[in-house]
């Protein structure tokens, strides 16, 4: 989970790097480094903290200008986020410089057998072995692609390289291994980067390398062959979206400019996939014939994904009549499933590279079952190892918690659940066109949400020294309470659970004493007026105990009024699409409350936005 910048050009190299860590820096930021070639030497600064640290020591003594350069944003696996084990790590006697993302599983071995051949080492870190490694392995072949080349073989685990020797100024090598590597493009210079925010300031066109591959960059050209030289054109894309779309703009946080920007997020993820009465989906190789034929669909995702994918499978199930599993991508594969080729799995992923859900992928498609991805981040790996892909477009997402990104994972299920009950044939045009236009209306419904938030932002401040919340929903509404006590506790480091209303009498109940808080996601009496009911009879149940309830209920819902302590209304929606509108005040209630706290609300502590370890 580190972010990667390289560079090869003539427009500052420190500054290009600098500002790719910065765009990165949601990937790992307890340390930061970067290095460049200085004539026949490298020059390295590289501190433990946060990127401030660096920039303000680059400030103070600046490296010298160079065309060449590496740069790191770490979250620390082996080893303390020390000045020392921050990377770049050095080789070949200082020079060769090397960054690393990933896990390096046969370290201590390799380290070992260094060791006892006279190698030094000053950081515990996993990738000061390759360093070490990849410079024995320049001094016999003296070209560094070469070196990489041979390297890579001795590695176990997953990895991302990039290195650079002061003996061949203009060049930087990457390698890729189960881990994302991406080049940018530009005239006269290249980059490569762990995503394409660490580029596309600079430059929109991109390639994403395969896996198994190396690339070499200089100013003028990027050539890129497998592990074994044999050489390979990466497939081109521009990306979709402009540089400014991941500053902060005016914003106090990335969080709260990501959450302002829901309605865009939907408004473009259903964008040109709507027709007038119905959707259009074009999934590639999963074409209507391969749909037809499923007969069981199980959804892979981790965390907020996760909990968008028990949306998705309410909607799916219902309109498809298709049988829908979710399970957690950590715990699919190990649980030996039952897949074959009527199975579609279908992976959720923001970022399209937590590493959990693209195991989960390749167990998916090893034992022949079909592979769907709705990612969020174009040329991701989960995306690249599946059959086909359903791209949301929420826009990049820099803070660690997830807001936006789960509304564009509803929408992107609720248009794969229409589209396959279009061709199975179990819901009539007329029923599909009604749930169309009221998706149409989720944008602007959304603005709505956000306008009104004021009794949001008191509770949050009157609420900022409680210990614990409880969150309680049922049918659709359980996600969303049990999103709404992931993102409470990930920011706030308040204690909360989520739990389905029902199960209330069998265990959770016990918690309940007077002043406890619970937000009760309620669902529409018009809507579901049997759940509606029993939820009702939760409320009342928790409030006899001593509750503070705050409901988030339907504009119009009157029988919760004389249960709850606060209303937070929702506009009027269809079933599926109520977590759509309901999770917004839970989003925004823990962003406030973490803000009230003064905690950083876009880099949570031990977090990072993009797990990509194991
Ligand atoms: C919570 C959060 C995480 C992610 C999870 C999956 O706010 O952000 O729970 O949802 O790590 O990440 P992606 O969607 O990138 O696979």
């Amino acid at each position: 989970m580190c972010g990667i910048v390289g560079y090869t050009g003539d427009r500052g190299t420190v500054e290009v790097l600098l500002e790719g860590l910065s765009r990165l820096e949601y990937r790992g930021y307890d340390s930061a480094g970067v290095s460049v070639i200085d004539g026949e030497s490298i020059a390295l600064r590289k501190k433990g903290g946060k990127l401030a640290v660096l920039r303000s020591s680059l400030e103070d003594a600046p490296l010298p200008a160079s065309a060449t350069g590496i740069g790191h944003t770490r979250w620390a696996t082996h080893g303390g986020p020390t000045d020392e084990n921050a990377h770049p790590h050095l080789g070949d006697d200082g020079k060769l410089s090397l960054i690393h993302n990933g896990i390096i599983e046969n370290f201590a071995a390799l380290r070992a057998e260094l060791e006892a051949d006279g190698e030094a080492f000053a950081s515990e870190t996993d990738t000061e072995a390759a360093a070490k490694l990849l410079g024995r392995a320049y001094r016999e072949t003296g070209d560094l692609t070469d070196a990489m080349q041979r390297t890579v073989g001795r590695l176990e685990g997953q990895f991302t390289l990039l290195a650079m020797h002061a003996e061949q100024p203009g060049v930087v090598v990457g390698a890729s291994h189960n881990s994302p590597l991406l080049v940018g493009y530009g005239e006269g210079e290249h980059f490569l980067g762990s995503d394409v925010s660490a580029f596309v300031k600079f430059t929109p066109s991109a390639a994403a390398l395969d896996n198994d591959q190396i690339v070499t960059i200089t100013a003028d050209s990027a050539s890129v062959t497998d592990f074994d030289g044999n050489p390979s054109e990466p497939k081109r894309f521009e990306v979709d979206w402009d540089s400014s779309a991941a500053d902060k703009g005016g914003w106090s946080s990335f969080m709260a400019k990501e959450v302002s920007e829901g309605p865009v997020a939907v408004e473009n993820t259903m964008r040109g996939r709507l027709t007038e009465r119905g959707v259009d989906l074009d999934l590639g190789v999963l074409d209507a014939d391969v749909l037809r034929g499923i007969h069981r669909i199980v959804i892979v995702a981790c965390g907020t994904a996760a909990y968008s994918a028990m949306v998705g499978k309410y909607a799916i199930e219902t309109w498809a009549r298709v049988p829908v599993e979710v399970d957690l991508a950590h715990e699919f594969r190990y649980r030996d499933p039952m897949l074959d080729e009527h199975t579609l799995v279908i992976s959720i992923s923001q970022s399209g590279e937590t590493m959990d859900t693209k195991m989960a992928v390749q167990h998916a498609a090893s034992r022949g079952a079909r592979t769907l991805s709705i990612c969020n981040t174009q040329g991701a790996t989960i995306p690249r190892e599946s059959e086909a892909v359903l791209y949301t477009h929420a826009g990049p997402e820099v803070a660690v918690a997830s807001t936006k990104a789960f509304l564009a994972q509803v929408i992107g299920q609720l248009l794969f659940g229409l589209h396959l009950a279009k061709l199975r044939g179990t819901m009539t045009d007329d029923a599909i066109a009604e749930i169309v236009a009221e998706m149409r209306e989720l944008p602007d419904e959304l603005r709505e949400v956000l306008a009104h938030q004021e009794s949001v932002h008191e509770l949050a401040h009157w609420m900022s020294d409680t210990r614990s919340v409880l969150f309680l929903g049922r049918h659709v509404g359980y996600p969303v309470a049990l999103e709404g006590a992931l993102k409470l506790k990930e920011i706030s480091y308040i204690h909360a659970e989520g739990f389905a209303g029902g199960e209330l009498k069998h265990g959770p109940i016990a918690l309940i004493e007077p002043g406890q808080v619970v937000f009760v996601v309620v669902p529409s009496p018009r809507n579901e007026p049997l759940l509606h009911s029993k939820i009702v009879s939760n409320i009342q149940e928790i409030r006899a105990r001593g509750a503070r309830v705050i409901a988030v209920a339907e504009v119009g819902d009157a029988a919760v009024l004389p249960y709850a302590d606060v209303v937070l209304r929702v506009p009027l929606t269809l079933p599926m699409l109520e977590p759509v509108l309901q999770v917004v005040p839970l989003h925004i209630f823990a962003l406030e409350l973490a803000t009230a706290k003064g905690l950083d609300v876009d880099q949570p502590r031990n977090l990072a936005k993009s797990v990509t370890v194991e």
